[in-house]
């Protein structure tokens, strides 16, 4: 009853929360690891958190108190923030983004402040994109595998729709033009206009980068297309190692026949950690879309005291210059750590140089290599072993028994842990023993969470 009191697009269900990756954070919420208060908890390992840095940001903070503190040059500037609430945001703020936008990409290309849209991270970003390229209706092609957020977030208000690029692990999950084609041809059999390419570069869920061949490729396509391609690249600054991060800014360069066609998403919720500050913000040489997009993002608005305090934070280069070399330094040792404990359980990650988490084989711990197989085996390492991991399959991967795992939201010790956990399962799994070594309990809790309906069923059932 109260339901039909709400809009439709309220009500509807493209929201995707009920998408194994968001299932597996409600699992976490109800019974989360702790090494005193909950030792045999789940561990969270489904969320692209990056929390190895925080001391240097808090050592920054402890040293420069005036930026939190409503502080300039002495005086307090409370009121000053208090009131300021400019869409189009503090000149300040938007300068030391820039600049900081193009240290993370190693100086090879530079970005001018007033090409920049502030939005409520990456999130707000590309819907507002959404809003500005596509009517209802209308399509974006996303290459596969791809974030889960983005069934929700590029769909739901817009009335936007995606179309997945089909991949395969054979040649390491790249994109290639014949799958633009195919993904095209299917949109536009389906009587679909087209109006653009997302990717995210570097990939989330795959940890991988776009080579320059990829990248060109892509630049080719959308302009024999006619189309607008919309990089999302919030994980550049997360890039710890070789093959580098190529952003599309440097390979469209002095390419005037793409110029307008191409906008950047970048974010501080991955390389600074900082999702809660809701940091975002689009890059785009497309001047009818900065328009639109800074009158849109007064739906999505970064406050003024966190512009303020970032402006002096980023604009701080001896800071700025140390911070990008020490994050990317712990990003790959603790990707290293989840590599090679992996590979001593007999399980083997997708090659990667980048993000918060490791594209993890699974395959071959299938009991049947179907995306029930997929959603069984999830379920067993969830309830049992006690890990959050996202499936494959949540990602809208194409071939089942892949795993997301993230290695930056937990200390060295949990990660240590969750290995030797997974070493037990899959010890007992592969000879055979499964359930019936279990205690009691979890045989019961295996039971039961076997019995409840998979996501591909939840999917028909709608
Ligand atoms: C590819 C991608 N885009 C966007 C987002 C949303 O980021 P934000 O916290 O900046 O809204 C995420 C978060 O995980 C992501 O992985």
């Amino acid at each position: 009853m109260i339901q039909k009191l709400l809009s439709r697009k309220a009500s509807c269900n493209v929201h995707g929360q009920d998408s194994s990756y968001f299932l597996g954070w409600q699992e976490y919420e109800k019974n989360p690891y702790h090494p005193i208060t909950n030792p045999t908890g789940i561990i969270q390992m489904g969320l692209a958190e990056n929390q190895l840095c925080f001391d240097l940001i808090e050592s920054w903070l402890e040293r420069h108190p005036e930026p939190s503190g409503f502080k300039k040059d002495g005086a307090l500037i409370f009121r000053e923030l208090a009131l300021f609430q400019d869409y189009h945001g503090l000149p300040a703020f938007k300068s030391a983004l820039a600049k900081y936008m193009g240290e993370v990409r190693g100086n090879k290309v530079s970005f001018e402040p007033n090409k920049l849209v502030l939005t409520a991270g990456a999130t707000s970003a590309n819907e507002t994109l959404m809003f500005c390229l596509a009517e209802p209706g209308e399509a974006f092609l996303l290459p596969t595998p791809y974030y889960p957020g983005f069934d929700r977030d590029l769909k739901w208000r817009t009335g936007a729709e995606i179309v997945p690029v089909h991949s395969s692990s054979s040649n390491g999950f790249q994109l290639t033009r014949a799958a633009l084609e195919a993904a095209h041809q299917r949109a536009r059999k389906r009587g679909q206009r087209v109006k653009g390419v997302l990717v995210t570069n570097p990939s989330n869920p795959l940890g991988t980068t776009m080579s320059r061949h990829e990248l060109e490729t892509l630049v080719d396509f959308v302009a024999a297309k006619d189309i607008h391609l919309i990089s999302d690249e919030i994980y550049s600054g997360t890039n710890f190692g070789e093959p580098g991060f190529i952003s599309v800014a440097e390979v469209a360069e002095g390419r005037a026949d793409v110029a307008g066609r191409i906008h950047i998403v970048c974010s501080l919720s991955k390389d600074l950690g900082l999702p809660g500050f809701r940091v975002g913000a689009i890059y785009s040489e497309n001047e009818a879309v900065v328009s639109a997009a800074t009158k849109m993002s007064s739906f999505g608005l970064i406050s003024s005291q966190t512009q303020y305090l970032l402006a002096a934070l980023l604009s701080d280069e001896e800071f700025t210059g140390k911070y990008i070399v020490e994050n990317q330094r712990r990003l790959r040792e603790r990707h290293d750590l989840l590599v090679a404990g992996l590979r001593r359980i007999g399980i083997e990650c997708l090659e990667s140089s980048a993000g918060l988490f490791c594209w993890v084989d699974m395959r071959h711990l299938l009991r049947s290599k179907t995306f029930e197989g997929e959603m069984e085996l999830w379920k067993k390492i969830v309830y049992q072993v006690g890990l959050n991991i996202s499936p494959g399959s949540s990602c809208h991967c194409d071939e089942p028994g892949w795993f997301r795992v993230c290695f930056a939201n937990l200390s060295e010790d949990t990660l240590n842990l969750a290995l030797r956990r997974l070493q037990t399962f899959v010890h007992s799994y592969e000879r055979g023993a499964g359930a019936r070594h279990e205690p009691a309990r979890v045989q019961f809790l295996l039971k039961w969470v076997l019995r409840q309906p998979l996501t591909s069923d939840r999917k028909s059932e709608r």
